[in-house]
C-alpha cells in the first residue's frame, strides 16, 4: 500500500536549527517504519521561498530573494542528509513545475467559484506570513509568536471564501475524529472552524515575490496558499518522467508544528475541497521544543544548533533525543544537559553497554555462536505483543510511545541479565544449558529491539542486527523467538562512545 508523508517546507530566511529538525526527524522515523512494514513510501520535505519572510531578510541582507533562497536551501538540504534522512524529494516552492500546479490550482479554485476581489484591512506579521485578528495579539499589537509589533495594513486583494466551508469542514471533523491528532489540536482546530471562518486573502498586491495570480498578473498568490500546495504539486514532478499523484495522494499525514495548526487543518483542507481535490488523511501536530521557557527561534536568538550535535554525537544520538526527551504533540524543554544526560544513560549505557557485554558473553562462553535452544519464557513474555503496539503508536502518530515500549524491554533485557548472572552460571558446568537460553534470550531480545529501533537510530540498529547476522530487517521479523539461534557473531565496537566533555565544550 502507498504511505505518504510529509514534513512542512521551511523558510530558508534563517539557519536550521533543531525546531527544523525536530519535525524532519519524526517524519524519517514514519517513512523508515513504513518501508520496514513492506509500503511503498513518499516522504516530502523542502523549503518554502516566497513571500515576506524571505524578502525581508533578503532586502537586510541586499541581495534578491532568489539569491537568498539558493544560497540557504542547501543548508536544509544539508540538514537533513547529516540526519540521516531518507526523503524520497527535496520540494523548492521556486521550481517551476511547482508555479504551474499552484496556478492550476488556484485557478480551480477561482472557477468553481470561490474567489472574490475586495479589500483587506487589519493586522499582519511579516515574520508569520500571516493576517491577525485582535485575539491573536499580545501586548497591545504584538505577534504571540514573533514578539513585534505589527502594523496595520489595507490592501486590494483576491479573497479565497473560507468561510463558506465552515460546514463542510464541520462535517470533516465529525466523520473523521483522527484527522487531526492529538486530541487537543483536534479540539483547539474544531474550535477555531466553529467560532466562525473569515474569509483570507489569497493573493498580495504590493509583493511581487511569488507566483502570478493567473489571471491578473499584478498580484502573487500569496504565499501560504502557494506553499501548502507543495504537498500536492511535488508528486506530479518528483520522480523523473512519471506523475505519483494518483498513487500517493491524499496524503497520509502532514507532520507540523502546532505554531502551523490552523493553515493545515482548516485553510488546507478548504482550499482542497474548492478544488475538488481529496483532503488529507491526518494532520500530526507537534508541540514546541523549547529552550527555558520560549520556543526555540531563531529570531528569538535561542537555539540548538543541530550540525554541531550530530558532528560530536553522531544522528542517531540527535534522532533518539529529540523522540523520546519531549513527548510528541506536547510543549517540553530540552536542553544540552538533558541530551548528555539521556546519550549516556539510555544509548551508552542501557541500550550500548548491553549489546557489548552480550556480545562478549558469547564470544567468551560460547566461541561466538549463538546457542541454538529454546528462548526462554519470562523473556517471551516480556517481549509478546511489542511489534504490533510499537505499529500501533506509529500509526497514531506517537513516535515517543513507540519508544517508551521498546525502552521497557531494553531495560526488562538489562534486568534480565543482572538477575540471571551469566557470568556466574559459566562458572558451573551443570548451568550450561540455562547459560544457553539466558545468551540465546538476551541475544534474540537485542535483535528484535534493534529492528524496531531502526526507525529512530538508524545507524546502530544497523551495527548491531548485522553483528547478530540479522538479515531480515521487516517489521514482520521483529517477533521474539529463536532467530539468532545458531548465528555466528561478528565485531561490534562501540554503539556510542564516550563523547570527550573537552570537545562537547
Ligand atoms: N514555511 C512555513 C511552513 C509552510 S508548510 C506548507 C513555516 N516555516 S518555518 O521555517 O517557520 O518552519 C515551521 C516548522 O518548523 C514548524 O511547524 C515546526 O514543524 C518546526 N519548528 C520550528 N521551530 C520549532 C520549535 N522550536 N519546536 C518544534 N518545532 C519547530 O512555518
Amino acid at each position: 500500500m502507498a504511505y505518504y508523508v510529509t514534513t512542512p517546507i521551511y523558510y530558508v530566511n534563517a539557519e536550521p536549527h533543531l525546531g527544523h529538525a525536530y519535525t524532519t526527524i519524526a517524519a524519517d522515523v514514519l517513512a523508515r517504519h513504513m518501508r520496514q512494514r513492506g509500503e511503498d513510501v513518499f516522504f516530502l520535505t523542502g523549503t518554502d521561498e516566497h513571500g515576506e519572510p524571505v524578502t525581508q531578510v533578503a532586502e537586510r541582507e541586499g541581495i534578491t530573494p532568489r539569491e537568498l533562497g539558493d544560497r540557504n536551501y542547501v543548508r536544509f538540504k544539508d540538514l537533513a542528509a547529516t540526519l540521516g534522512v531518507t526523503n524520497d524529494f527535496f520540494i523548492r516552492t521556486t521550481d517551476p513545475e511547482h508555479h504551474e500546479v499552484v496556478q492550476r490550482v488556484v485557478q480551480r479554485i477561482h472557477d468553481n467559484g470561490h474567489v472574490y476581489a475586495g479589500t483587506y484591512e487589519g493586522w499582519y506579521c511579516p515574520r508569520c506570513a500571516d493576517f491577525k485578528t485582535d485575539s491573536e495579539l499580545v501586548e497591545g499589537n504584538k505577534c504571540a509568536i514573533h514578539l513585534i509589533e505589527l502594523e496595520r495594513e489595507r490592501e486590494d486583494n483576491w479573497f479565497f471564501r473560507l468561510s463558506s466551508f465552515q460546514e463542510p469542514l464541520e462535517r470533516l471533523y465529525a466523520e473523521r475524529p483522527d484527522f487531526v491528532t492529538p486530541q487537543i489540536r483536534f479540539n483547539e482546530a474544531l474550535s477555531f472552524v466553529e467560532q466562525g471562518l473569515q474569509d483570507i486573502s489569497l493573493s498580495r498586491a504590493r509583493l511581487k515575490w511569488g507566483v502570478p495570480v493567473p489571471w491578473d498578473e499584478s498580484q502573487v498568490i500569496y504565499v501560504w496558499i502557494d506553499a501548502l500546495i507543495n504537498y500536492y504539486s511535488a508528486l506530479s514532478y518528483a520522480r523523473e518522467g512519471e506523475d505519483v499523484t494518483d498513487r500517493f495522494w491524499p496524503a497520509d499525514v502532514h507532520l507540523i508544528g502546532k505554531d502551523i495548526l490552523k493553515f493545515h487543518a482548516v485553510i488546507w483542507p478548504a482550499m482542497l475541497m474548492a478544488a475538488d481535490i481529496e483532503v488529507p488523511r491526518r494532520v500530526g501536530i507537534h508541540g514546541f521544543l523549547l529552550l527555558g521557557e520560549h520556543k526555540m527561534s531563531k529570531s528569538l536568538g535561542n537555539v540548538i544548533d543541530p550540525f554541531q550535535v550530530v558532528e560530536l554525537y553522531g544522528a542517531d544520538a540527535l534522532r533518539y533525543y529529540a523522540m523520546r526527551e519531549v513527548r510528541f504533540g506536547q510543549d517540553g524543554e530540552v536542553s544540552p544537559e538533558g541530551f548528555e544526560n539521556r546519550y549516556t544513560s539510555d544509548l551508552a549505557n542501557e541500550y550500548g553497554n548491553l549489546a557489548s557485554r552480550t556480545l562478549a558473553m558469547v564470544s567468551r562462553y560460547r566461541d561466538g555462536v549463538v546457542p541454538d535452544v529454546e528462548p526462554p519464557a519470562a523473556l517471551a513474555e516480556l517481549f509478546d505483543g511489542l511489534g504490533e503496539r510499537v505499529c500501533a503508536c506509529l500509526d497514531a502518530t506517537e513516535p515517543t510511545g513507540a519508544l517508551d515500549e521498546i525502552w521497557q524491554r531494553v531495560r526488562g533485557l538489562n534486568g534480565y541479565v543482572q538477575e540471571q548472572q551469566p557470568w556466574q552460571l559459566a562458572k558451573d558446568p551443570a548451568e550450561a544449558e540455562r547459560l544457553d537460553a539466558v545468551l540465546l534470550g538476551v541475544a534474540e531480545g537485542l535483535r528484535v529491539v534493534s529492528l524496531l529501533l531502526w526507525p529512530f537510530v538508524p545507524t546502530a540498529a544497523e551495527r548491531l542486527l548485522d553483528a547478530l547476522g540479522a538479515e531480515d530487517r521487516s517489521v514482520e521479523a521483529a517477533k521474539f523467538g529463536s532467530g539468532v539461534g545458531g548465528a555466528t557473531l561478528g565485531e561490534l565496537g562501540q554503539l556510542f562512545p564516550k563523547v570527550e566533555p573537552a570537545a562537547a565544550a
